[in-house]
């Protein structure tokens, strides 16, 4: 009996020996606080506060409750309130944060505070609790910005703990499925770690065709399919971060690449022909975007009849707790944004398609935990390849 209370109690301080759950601690035994209004008092990522969150919350110290969209957090007794105070002292005056609907923070926000609020829309959204939650521009936002960061220094776009990519390109792209003679055929500063899946694998590319690729990023996937189209196939590649398409036009010009194009746009709005192309391939994008009928619809609307779509994506295998869903990291790192399979069929079909094939893989959880460390989320997404068909008489049915 004894000894189970030393062991919680050396338990409980081992989870207090660390700074930011205690800065955590200390905030929430002023008032329950949501994880926005920790992520500004702390000054660290969204993911990096959901993360301690979760540790407090499984030792018992702390408990959330559900308000309508958003999770509050609070001490979980008093015990916890009176040991605080033997190691803090007093708590302190709760820090308020601009547009954060936490209680205490209606008033004299402090402008320094305000991240999430801050979003281009101005729709002063703070701790929403997923995706669908966010506004659409706040999660473009967040996905423009870490891409950008990633095009322009060819590094891993982090913050530490989440991110479709890796830092180090060649092994990641190895651990998705590329072989080592693909990854050496492409020019250098192409290949960026950041996919899951290889769509060269189910595209079945042959020369003459015309491929577009969705989310170009530094052109890998353009590369391998304009050797495989030749040079009386065409590629386009399609991203909408500039930086991106800097980088895939100067690795085309280094590699001498003629059958193969860049252009800066959105894969919700293709600036693309309708049916001119008959393969669209795509890697570790269509999770990022807010609006995926909408992709589907435009994928459709550029295939040529009988043309087919050879996706690598993330799919949902299970929901994603409230925190993980809620955070603009995990997002932008092809986590929180993923559909689940039943839902992507149904959009797919509802855009046109045909032949609707969705294949999680299981093997995906090895590169998806090291995505984001600590927080399992490779028990609630994969990776999973994506094929549909628009059928050859589509253009008599629209
Ligand atoms: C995870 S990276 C994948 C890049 C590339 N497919 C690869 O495998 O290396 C996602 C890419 O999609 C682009 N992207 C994300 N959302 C997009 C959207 N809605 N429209 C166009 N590009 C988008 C990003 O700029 C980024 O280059």
């Amino acid at each position: 009996m004894k000894h189970d209370l030393y062991q919680q109690a050396a338990s409980l301080f081992g989870i207090l020996s660390h700074p930011g759950r205690l800065r955590i601690l200390d905030e929430l035994r002023k008032e329950q606080a949501c994880v926005c209004h920790l992520q500004a008092v702390l000054e660290r990522p969204q993911v990096y506060v959901s993360q301690q969150l979760r540790v407090l919350r499984e030792a018992g110290v702390v408990t959330d409750r559900r308000e309508g969209t958003l999770v509050y957090y609070r001490l979980a007794d008093s015990r916890v309130e009176a040991l605080l105070e033997e190691m803090l002292g007093s708590p302190g005056e709760r820090t308020c944060v601009a547009g954060c609907p936490c209680p205490g923070c209606q008033a004299e926000a402090r402008p320094e505070f305000a991240r999430l609020d801050q979003a281009a829309d101005g729709t002063g959204a703070c701790c929403p609790e997923n995706g669908g939650g966010m506004s659409n521009d706040l999660l473009r936002q967040a996905v423009r910005q870490r891409y950008s960061r990633v095009g322009r220094s060819g590094g891993c776009c982090g913050p530490a703990v989440s991110s479709c990519c890796s830092p180090a390109p060649q092994a990641a792209a190895e651990g998705v499925g590329y072989s080592e003679a693909e990854l050496a055929a492409v020019p250098e500063g192409a290949n960026l770690g950041l996919g899951c899946g290889n769509p060269q694998a189910i595209a079945a590319l042959k020369p003459g065709e015309v491929v577009l690729d969705l989310g170009s990023g530094g052109g890998l996937d353009c590369f391998l399919a304009a050797r495989a189209v030749g040079e009386t196939g065409r590629v386009i590649g399609v991203d909408m971060t500039p930086e991106m398409i800097d980088r895939a036009r100067a690795a085309a010009r280094k590699g001498g690449f003629t059958n193969v194009e860049f252009r800066l746009g959105e894969i919700e709005n293709l600036p693309v022909a309708d049916n001119s192309v008959d393969v669209i391939m795509s890697n570790c994008v269509i999770n990022l975007s807010p609006d995926k009928p909408r992709v589907f619809c435009e994928a459709f609307r550029v295939l040529k009849p009988g043309g087919r779509l050879a996706v690598s994506d993330i799919v949902a295998t299970a929901e994603l707790p409230a925190e993980l869903a809620a955070d603009l990291d995990l997002y932008a790192g092809c986590v929180s944004g993923a559909a689940p399979i039943d839902a992507l069929e149904r959009m797919l079909k509802e855009a046109g398609f045909a032949e609707v094939r969705i294949a999680p893989h299981d093997e995906s959880r090895a590169f998806i935990r090291q995505w984001a460390l600590g927080l399992r989320v490779e028990d609630f997404v994969a990776a999973a390849t994506i094929e549909a068909v628009k059928p050859r008489d589509a253009d008599e049915h629209r």
